[in-house]
This record gives C-alpha cells, structure tokens and sequence, in this order.
C-alpha cells in the first residue's frame, strides 16, 4: 500500500480528579501548542461501546508523528494535572480515503459573538454520552490557529499585563451510524436519534438572535481524515483571551466551552495527598511497582530498602486487589536481592498458594517432618515459661487466671526434672490436678476445668496437633530456613485453634532460638496473608466471655512477638482484606504500609481526610498507596506483574493422582471423581 501520510492519535485514557477547579481557571485544550497554522482535530465518540477521545494531526512521516503526538500529549498533561493518554500512529494510504461516512453533518455556528457566556457544547455531548446508548455518534471538531492582530494593549500602566486577541478557525462535524433495534418500530428510533442531535446545538445563540443549525456537511470522509481543505471557508470563533502569561495564552477563551466536563466517563486520576516519592533508595532494594505522580502512571520505578523491612510491613486491600500477588513479588525479589535471606510463608487460608513462592520446603498437615516443639529452652528458664503459658493460655481461648498455674506447671517441671511435659496437653493435665489441689471458688473451678477438658485437651490430643507441637530438637525446617532457605507451612486444612496455636509456636520458636542482632539488618522473613484467621479481634465485648479474654491477650502476645523481632532481624509481613477487624498492633506497628483498595471503615485508621479516603476506597486492582513510615515517603503505585510458578518442588509428588475406587486419573485440585463420583 502506497502510503500517503502518517495520522497520530492522542487518546486521552485519564483526567484529572479536581475538574471543577480547573474549569474555574478557565483552563482549555482548544490550543494551539506548536504555534504555528497546522490543523489538529479531536474525536468524541459515544455509543454502545461505551466513550472514547482522541486527538488526531498529520504528517509525511513515523517519527514526525509519533513526535508531534508526544508533543500534544505533554502540553495536555501540563495543562491538565493528573491527564494521561496513549500515542499511536497510524499509516494513511489511498484505501483508507476510500471510505464513506454516509451520514455526516456540519454544526453551522452562528457568528459571534453570542448571547450565552460560553456554549456548553462538550458538556452536552457529555450528558449524550450518559443517556444515549444505542446509537453511534461521532463529534469531529478541527480547528487552526488564525493570523492574529497580535494588538498589546497596555491594560494596566502598573502591572504591564498585555492583552491578546487570538483567533481560531473552527469546523464541527456530526457523523452518526444509527443501530436499529428489531424490537422497537424504526420511526421511534429515528425521532430518538434526531433528537439527540437537535439536543447537541440547543443554547447556541448569538446577539442578533440566530441559532445553530445542523446541515448536511459539504466535506466528504476523506476531508475530515485527510484534515485539507477544511478551512477554505472556515467559521472563526471569537476566542479572545487575555491573560497575565503568554505561554498560557490559549488557556481562556471566551465562546465555547472547550474544557473538560466533571462527568466525562473517564478514568479520574486520583492523586496521592502530600506524594512525597522520597529520594531514590540505595541498594540493596526490591521494586514495589511503578509510581504514579499527580494522579497519572508513570515509568519510574519506585523501591523499598531491603532492611527497612525490619520495620515490618502490613498490606490491606479487599478480596481480588492483588495483594497475595504482591507479596509474592516482594519475596521473590528479597530472595533475588538477598539471598541469604530465609522466607517463610505460613498459608492460613487459600489451597495452592505455594505456586507463587516456589519454596524450597513444603510442610502439610501430614507430613511427620512438620514439627515446632511447643516449648524451646533457654538460658532464662522462668521467662520462657512465662511465654509459653502467655501463648498457650491465649491462643487456646483460657482466661488469665490460667496463665500463671500454666506457668507453674512448666516451671515446676523444668526445676524439677529439667524439662517440661513432652505434650502441651500433658500440661494442661496438670493444670487440672493443680485446679484440683488448689481450688478456687466451686463454680469458677468447675468452669475452667470443662473449658480445659472440652475444647483444650480434644484440640491438643489430635495425633497431627501432638506430632507438631511435641518436644524435640530443632525441627530440620527452622535450621534451613535459617539458612537462607524458603518455607512454606500449609495450615489451611487445620481448625482455627489448630492455626493459631501452631502459628504462636512458631512464634515462639522464632524468638528463642533466634539471637538479638544490633545491626538492624534483615535476615528472615515471615508472611502471614489473610491474618484475620488468627490475629482477628473479637466482635462481642462480654468481659466473662472466653473468645474476648483470649483475644486481648493474644493481643498483648503479638504485640511483644513483633517487638521481640524486630531486634533479631525478622520482617513480619501481614495482609489482610477487612483490618479493622484485626488488632489495632496488626496495622499500628508495622512502619511500612501499603494500602490497596480498602473498606472504609478501615481508611479511617490511614487519613483524617474524608477525600482521601474516597480516593483510597475506589482505587482500581493493583494500584496501592504505599506510606514507608521509615523514611516518611508517601506515594502511590501499580504492582508489577508477577505470575504463578510454573513448577513447584514438591519432593515425592508426581502432581497426578488417581481416583481410589475407579483408578481414574483426576484433573487438577478436583474434590471429587468425575467418573464414579468417589469424594476425594
Ligand atoms: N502483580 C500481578 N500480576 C499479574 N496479575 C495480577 C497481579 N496482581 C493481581 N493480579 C490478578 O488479580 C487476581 C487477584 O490477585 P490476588 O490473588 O493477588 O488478590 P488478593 O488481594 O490476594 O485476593 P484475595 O483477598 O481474594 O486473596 C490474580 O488472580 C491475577 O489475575
Ligand atoms: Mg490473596
């Protein structure tokens, strides 16, 4: 195909959020950034397809196009903070003039100057655009810069502001491609389109009382593709502007109102409040995703410090955002920065998440590998037993009378033999006999005990909860964790007791065995998605309830676990998609916060501004504020992509299974045989 030009098109993808304010600047894209005669055309398109805006000029060549395109677009964006749009370019050859637009009217402005203040004509096109969904209808408008009298008028001897005249030539065209409906008579879809179009030029009025008129334009399609000869007889609109800066001088003008409508169904850009992007940050360091800036997304890339992370980091965003997706990112990346630096995922909920950590070791309910001895000496024997009976006591749901006979019970043991009971449960047995020995008053006696015997003891003596939490030495697990490795601990499929007291053990290990560093150096990290299974605050507040005591001091527990590693060098990373439910410790501690869409009753916690919390409660997927407390940056971002694993190294598991009854093989994470209906 002979190419004849070259065509770029500026679709603007985003406007700014704050149009009301603008708009009372006076501020316009009618413009003529270039400064020189050339022709630019605009295209609003609205129909079933929803709206589209496009800016379009000409030129002989590719580069020549794509230059000019990125010229527009940056003037538009520094008229418009917080505007965004895409540049492409398109080859122009003798087929494409060959197109017919068989119902293409002109809109014949009056001369002016006109009786109205300014015509909304973008404005109504807008509103079309909400109430007309069945057909298409296409506004061009081509404009170009008129010679001026560039007359300076000395308007104040004082302040020496000059006064402008500027002129442009206009020409507003009207296609529409009707789409008739077979359920409703064509004549009624015809009086809807036409009044439609008489809707577009209401308002347009000059001073001696002529309207504007639609007629059939005198200018084929390949006028308005080619944009020539459309101004041998061209309307000029009076334009006139005057203001203090000349660079601005296209930004107020008088007849028509080309700014941009509030209700322009477009993306809004949201800007970040007080954006601080901080200075760059030094290696090591991991990308969170690209920055926007005033609204718009942008190429820079923006990170956190790899050590920062010690100051622990909570995500919170509602279901489908991408925050398991994000965090994968970060680990992967942590492992790819540091690789000394050991991973550990403890997966509370989701099936199958292990495929977007590619662990080194994977832990299941089943495995006899899966250990976390309950109890880890340590030079201070007192005080470990103090914090196990604390984690024991309060992630098992007992009140805190309980604490300090479960803390005799282990201390008792460990003076006298050296080491306490091999099971948690064999503990909780002699919290009983000590109950026995030393009651309290009957009914209160007889309460604690039921709670112990009931709930306590069924828990601890299921044979997978005793082989985990019973003494040993240091599960193989923890060492190469330490070592640097990955780990991935799968305790969807236990009861929430179960999860949260072998979370606590783990915790609790965590702390012992690990030494205090003074370097504020990141050496581990633990991830805890979906947090809200173990960490969340009770909804009833009756003092004599068992869920509330336990929680408050679970609390006290958490809050001293994330202290405690903070000094040994471990990042905690917490998500979850409703934290107001959650301890307050749970997003009030970590310093580095990173907020995807949110529930507002949440945002609350994050800004004392209502706006803000608006902005931050309609972000779209995978856009998240990040505020990094540690060095008081404040900006937002779109999370880089990141995939699922396409292997996972699970040792012994050919990933096939078959049906135990028919022997059929069964598609991926079925529940059940497709064939003779066996439950897996
Ligand atoms: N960084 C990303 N790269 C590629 N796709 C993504 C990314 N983030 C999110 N997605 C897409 O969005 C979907 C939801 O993401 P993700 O599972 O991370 O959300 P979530 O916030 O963890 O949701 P839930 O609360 O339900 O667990 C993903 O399945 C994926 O299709
Ligand atoms: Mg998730």
């Amino acid at each position: 195909m002979e190419i004849l030009f070259w065509k770029v098109i500026v679709e603007i993808i985003q406007i700014p959020n704050d149009l009301n304010e603008i708009f009372n600047n006076g501020t316009s894209w009618l413009s003529n950034p270039f400064g020189d005669h050339r022709v630019y055309g605009t295209k609003f398109s609205i129909g079933a397809d929803g709206f589209s805006w496009k800016f379009y000029m000409n030129i002989n060549t590719e580069e020549g196009a794509r230059r000019m395109g990125y010229g527009l677009l940056s003037y538009l964006k520094e008229l418009y903070s917080g505007l965004d749009g895409t540049v492409k370019v398109k080859q122009i050859g003798s087929i494409h003039l060959k197109k017919e637009k068989p119902y293409l009217s002109e809109l014949i402005l009056p001369s002016p100057p006109y009786i109205n203040n300014q015509i909304p004509l973008i404005q109504k096109i807008m509103n079309l655009a909400e109430s007309n969904n069945s057909h298409e209808i296409r506004v061009y408008i081509f404009w170009q810069f008129k010679d001026h009298e560039a007359t300076s008028v000395l308007r104040d001897n004082t302040k020496s502001i000059f006064r402008y005249d500027f002129y442009y030539k206009i020409r507003i065209f009207i296609e529409v491609r009707p789409l008739f409906r077979q359920d409703i008579k064509r004549d009624e879809q015809v009086a809807e389109l036409l009044g439609y179009l008489d809707y577009l030029i209401t308002d347009i009025k000059n001073m001696k009382g002529n309207c504007a008129v639609l007629k059939k334009a005198d200018v084929s399609a390949k006028h308005l593709l080619t944009m020539e000869n459309l101004f041998n007889k061209s309307i000029s609109i009076d334009t006139s502007i005057y203001d203090s800066d000349t660079k601005s001088f296209s930004k107020k003008i008088k007849a028509i109102d080309f700014s941009i409508p509030p209700n322009m169904p477009l993306d809004k850009a949201y800007t970040v409040h007080n954006e601080n992007l901080g200075v760059p940050v030094t290696p090591p360091k991991i990308l969170l995703g690209n920055a926007y800036r005033q609204g718009v997304l942008t190429k820079t890339k923006m990170y956190l410090h790899l050590h920062d992370l010690i100051h622990h980091v909570f995500i919170s965003g509602l279901s489908g955002v991408g925050k398991s997706r994000f965090i994968a990112s970060l680990a992967n990346q942590i492992k790819n920065q540091g690789a000394h630096v050991g991973i550990l995922v403890i997966n509370l909920v989701k099936k199958g998440e292990e495929g977007l950590y590619n662990p080194d070791i994977i832990l299941r309910k089943r495995d006899l590998e899966f250990r976390v001895p309950y109890f880890i000496p340590d030079k201070d024997i007192e005080v470990i037993c103090k914090q196990v009976a604390a984690y024991l006591v309060s992630s098992l749901g007992l009140k805190n009378v309980v604490l300090s006979i479960t803390k005799n019970v282990l201390y008792d043991d460990c003076i006298k033999i050296g080491f306490p009971k091999q099971h948690p449960e064999e503990v909780f047995m002699g919290v009983i006999e000590w109950l026995k020995m030393n009651p309290y008053h009957p009914k209160f006696n007889t309460n604690i005990t039921r709670a112990i015997e009931n709930r306590v003891i069924s828990l601890l003596s299921s044979p997978f909860i005793k082989n985990i939490l019973k003494l040993g030495p240091v599960p193989n697990w923890f060492i190469e964790w330490k070592k640097g490795k990955n780990v991935y601990i799968d305790l969807s499929n236990f009861t929430e007791d179960g999860k949260r007291i072998i979370t606590h053990a783990i915790f609790q290990m965590v702390r012992t065995l690990l030494p205090e560093l003074r370097t504020n150096e990141l050496k581990y990290v633990i991830i805890l998605d979906e947090a809200h299974e173990i960490l969340e605050k009770t909804k009833h507040q009756s003092i004599d309830d068992d869920e509330t005591v336990t929680r408050h001091y679970l609390e006290i527990v958490f809050e001293k676990v994330l202290r405690a590693f903070r000094s040994r060098g471990v990042c905690l990373v917490l998500a979850d998609h409703l934290p107001n439910n959650l301890f307050e410790g749970v997003y009030k501690l970590p310093s580095i916060k990173v907020i995807f869409r949110s529930d507002k009753d949440f945002l609350q916690y994050i800004s004392n501004f209502p706006e803000e919390q608006d902005d931050l409660a309609n972000q779209k997927n995978r856009r998240a504020l990040i505020l990094d407390g540690v060095n008081a940056r404040k900006f937002a971002i779109h999370t880089i992509d990141y995939s699922y694993q396409e292997q996972i190294n699970e040792s012994g598991s050919s990933g096939e299974m078959y049906c135990s009854n028919c022997k059929e093989l069964l598609e991926m994470s079925t529940k059940f045989c497709h064939k003779c209906g066996t439950i897996i």
